[in-house]
């Protein structure tokens, strides 16, 4: 064991969030912790975590029977020791990391997912240009997870056909909306109010975006975008709500035509019982495909993303929106993660850490 002690916060999750899904502050305490630096084995990190990325799903990795834990996050960190060849000491890395200033990664699944991120050269290329933080939104998971699901199940997209986002101003809708206009995809979406609307035809080129909360008959207003596009049908529906809009997509699918499930956006309660397709039949007599994709599965396209797609960012070809908390303490990030569930800030959050500098 070695010997140096090391005095630093970890927030730790001390109930389990109720069936509304919504956290409060009170699921939440910061501590002060003394722990000797680990004496690492193979393959482990020692790091100092520089900036968290917030996701929803972080509430849902409090494991049932727990009664205290600390919080998985994801995290942009340093690292300060390693015996890992691939995330070597000094190097940044994004990795799935925990709401603490110090953390000693050493989980087999958190050492496969970590990447280090200045040894793409991309990251020195563009470093003056892309604030770190991106790093946990347009760049991290959620710009992979676009990225990586229309290379692996949209590649074949070809200009003039037609697909369906359904949360298009959310994080991931806005850049699959816009990865899919890159291949000549003619896009329709759907937001809750004008404003986001208008960012959406008029700052990103969508071809047609409705207002979902004003049009019930949702197979309706899809009908009337085909027409106006002049198309007879879809030829992908991108699913990240996982609800009752899937069955009028595959109504509306051309033959041989596909759905991509992503997300499950309809689920709001914990308890919820996911909606079941009854237009199942479709799928056999248009010969259709419905494909799942989970980031999680596609980590070897982690270098060709970044390759990729930094470029694309960093030139302004691909256009987002992210919110970022500076100079914050180690509390600020519970805080800010109560704050973002209710929807205070725009796209992505991230919290940069003071004790980072
Ligand atoms: N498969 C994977 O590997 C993977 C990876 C990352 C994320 N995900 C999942 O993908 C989903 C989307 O993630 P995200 O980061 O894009 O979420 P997000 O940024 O939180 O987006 C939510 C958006 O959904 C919109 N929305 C809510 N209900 C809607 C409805 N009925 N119709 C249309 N829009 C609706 C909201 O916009 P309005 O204000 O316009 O209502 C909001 O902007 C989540 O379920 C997430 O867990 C999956």
């Amino acid at each position: 064991m070695s010997s140096t002690q090391l005095t630093f916060k970890r927030i730790l999750v001390n109930k389990a969030i109720q069936s509304d899904g919504k956290p409060s502050l009170s699921h939440f305490r910061t501590i002060t912790v003394t722990e000797p630096v680990p004496e690492l084995k193979d393959n482990e990190v020692f790091l100092k975590n520089l900036s968290f990325g917030h996701d929803v799903y972080i509430i849902y990795t409090f494991d049932e029977g727990e009664t205290e834990a600390r919080v998985r996050g994801y995290a942009i960190s340093r690292v300060l020791e390693s015996k890992n060849p691939n995330l070597p000491k000094g190097s940044l890395i994004f990795a799935p990391s925990f709401w603490e200033e110090y953390t000693h990664l050493h989980e087999e699944e958190f050492v496969r997912q970590a990447f280090a991120l200045d040894q793409h050269k991309g990251y020195a290329q563009y470093k003056d240009r892309i604030p770190l933080a991106s790093y946990n939104g347009i760049l991290g998971m959620s710009g992979f997870t676009a990225w990586g699901s229309i290379e692996t199940l949209a590649s074949q997209a070809k200009p003039g056909q037609v697909v369906y986002v359904p949360s298009a101003a959310g994080t991931l809708g806005q850049l699959v909306g816009q990865l899919f206009k890159r291949k000549g995809v003619k896009v329709i979406g759907s937001a809750g109010t004008q404003a986001k609307i208008d960012y959406l035809t008029q700052e990103l080129g969508f071809d047609f975006v409705f207002n979902y909360k004003e049009h019930s008959d949702k197979k309706a207003i899809l009908q009337e975008a085909l027409t106006k596009l002049g198309a007879t049908g879809l030829d992908f529906y991108y699913d990240l709500m996982a609800d009752e809009t899937v069955d009028i997509a595959l109504e509306l699918l051309n033959a041989r035509g596909r759905v991509i499930s992503v997300g499950y956006l309809s689920n709001k309660l914990l308890d919820q019982e996911p909606y079941a397709i009854k237009q199942y039949i479709q799928i056999l007599v248009k010969e259709l495909t419905v494909a799942g994709y989970f980031v999680w599965e596609h980590y070897d396209l982690l270098p060709r993303f970044f390759e990729e797609f930094v470029p694309l960012v960093a030139e302004g070809q691909i256009k987002y929106k992210e919110s970022v908390i500076d100079n914050a303490e180690l509390e600020q990030v519970a805080e800010s993660y109560v704050e973002f569930i209710q929807g205070k800030h725009t796209g992505k959050l991230s919290v940069n850490l003071a004790s980072a500098k």
